[in-house]
């Protein structure tokens, strides 16, 4: 058995069967025949995963690397290999005076699972650079490739979550940035800045990340737990009339987006503790293993909140991480 708390950030205590590295997608084209009839798991850097206990099966971890630049008269081109980690690659455009990721600094992870869940942060989501994404297809072994609108891209979603789920490896992103840049600072915690450039963006969410979120790598976490909830405005008005300060950022005009983190703060969660897991006492969206957690403290704590905000919001607020058991992935 290989042990996995090193590999996912959460921290929790579990083994996998098996562990394989995946070096380029011809390689994992070639172990397509072995994995038949077997369970896996692909892994990039366990950000956004928590293995709740021992895993019956084999974690394919993606390592391919490489950046390759090409310069365009208005934009720039980017390749990336899906292991490369994402907040080095924000620093690498950083160094080279290549704009547009600033506001998406310090987001743990590889840039292979980015698009997965279009990750996005202090206003920005990492669609509007996607050129294309290229991965191998774990049915027919073909390799494909797919533009930004036929990623279906979403809020925290996109078409590899939804049709493709299970079904593709990652091996590579093309990015494309414009050279034309345009400082995006209306986020609130952004807008106090004066004219910024991207180097001064880039040190204020590293900043501001740095104050609200527990470090990984000190305590262990996997971000947000659940996604902020998007309801319906009827649903929003009813509640304003009990919780006149429940926030909201627009979305369409039937529905509401509304800060999870404000749902559970509201219910008393923010310090409580189930075992070894924590709701974290600066931003109760998202839970922290104090080292001595189990998976099942964890589940624990998130059915609590789950259900509470079910009962007091009518929300059902579902999970933003991929909660990983013996045999795959499972719901709170
Ligand atoms: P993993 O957890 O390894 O995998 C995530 C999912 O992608 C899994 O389903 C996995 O099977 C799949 N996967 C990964 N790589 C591949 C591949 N190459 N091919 C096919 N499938 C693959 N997210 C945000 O959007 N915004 C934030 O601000 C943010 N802040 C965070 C802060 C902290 C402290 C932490 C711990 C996490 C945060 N996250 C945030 C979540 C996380 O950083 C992102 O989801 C990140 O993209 C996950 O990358 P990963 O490589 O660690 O993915
Ligand atoms: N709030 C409270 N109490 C708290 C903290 C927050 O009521 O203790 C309320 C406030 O109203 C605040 C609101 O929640 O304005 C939103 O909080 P915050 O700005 O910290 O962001 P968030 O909505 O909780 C989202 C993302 C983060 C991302 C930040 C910044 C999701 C699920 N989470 O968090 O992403 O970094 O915005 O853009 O969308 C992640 O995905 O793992 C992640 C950390």
């Amino acid at each position: 058995m290989y042990p996995l708390q090193t590999l996912h950030t959460f921290g929790l205590h579990a083994c996998a069967q098996e562990i394989e590295y995946i070096h380029s997608l011809a390689q994992a084209k070639k172990m397509l025949n072995n994995l038949a009839g077997r369970s896996y798991y692909i892994l990039g850097e366990g950000s956004n995963t928590v293995f709740l206990e021992d895993f019956t099966g084999s974690v394919l971890k993606v390592a391919i690397k490489g950046i390759a630049l090409q310069e365009h008269p208005e934009h720039y081109e980017l390749h990336v290999g899906a292991g490369e980690n994402w907040h080095e690659l924000v620093e690498w455009c950083l160094d080279r005076d290549i704009n547009g990721f600033e506001n998406l600094a310090l987001i743990p992870g590889t840039v292979g699972a980015a698009p997965i869940q279009n990750i996005g942060a202090y206003g920005v989501e990492i669609e509007q650079f996607i050129q294309s994404v290229e991965y191998l297809c774990l049915l027919t072994g073909e390799l494909k490739s797919l533009s930004r609108e036929e990623c279906q891209f979403g809020y925290r979603d996109s078409i590899f979550k939804q049709q493709l789920a299970g079904k593709f490896i990652i091996g590579m992103v093309k990015f494309r940035l414009a050279k034309r840049w345009q400082a995006n600072a209306e986020y609130a915690e952004l807008k106090a800045l004066d004219n910024p450039s991207a180097k001064q963006i880039f040190a204020k969410v590293v900043e501001v990340r740095q104050a609200k979120l527990p470090d990984p790598k000190k305590v262990g976490n996997a971000g947000s737990f659940f996604k902020n909830p998007i309801i319906p405005i009827v649903l929003y008005q009813n509640l304003l009339q009990r919780f006149t300060s429940l926030p909201s950022y627009p979305v369409d005009k039937q529905h509401v987006k509304v800060p999870a983190a404000w749902l559970i703060d509201k219910l008393g969660f923010k310090g409580k503790y189930i075992g070894g897991i924590h709701c974290h006492a600066s931003q109760p969206l998202v839970l922290t293993n104090n080292g001595s957690g189990t998976g099942e403290d964890l589940l624990s704590l998130a059915k609590q909140i789950k259900q509470a905000v079910k009962h007091e919001f009518s929300i059902e607020l579902e999970n933003e991480v991929q909660l990983v058991s013996n045999s795959g992935l499972v719901n709170v």
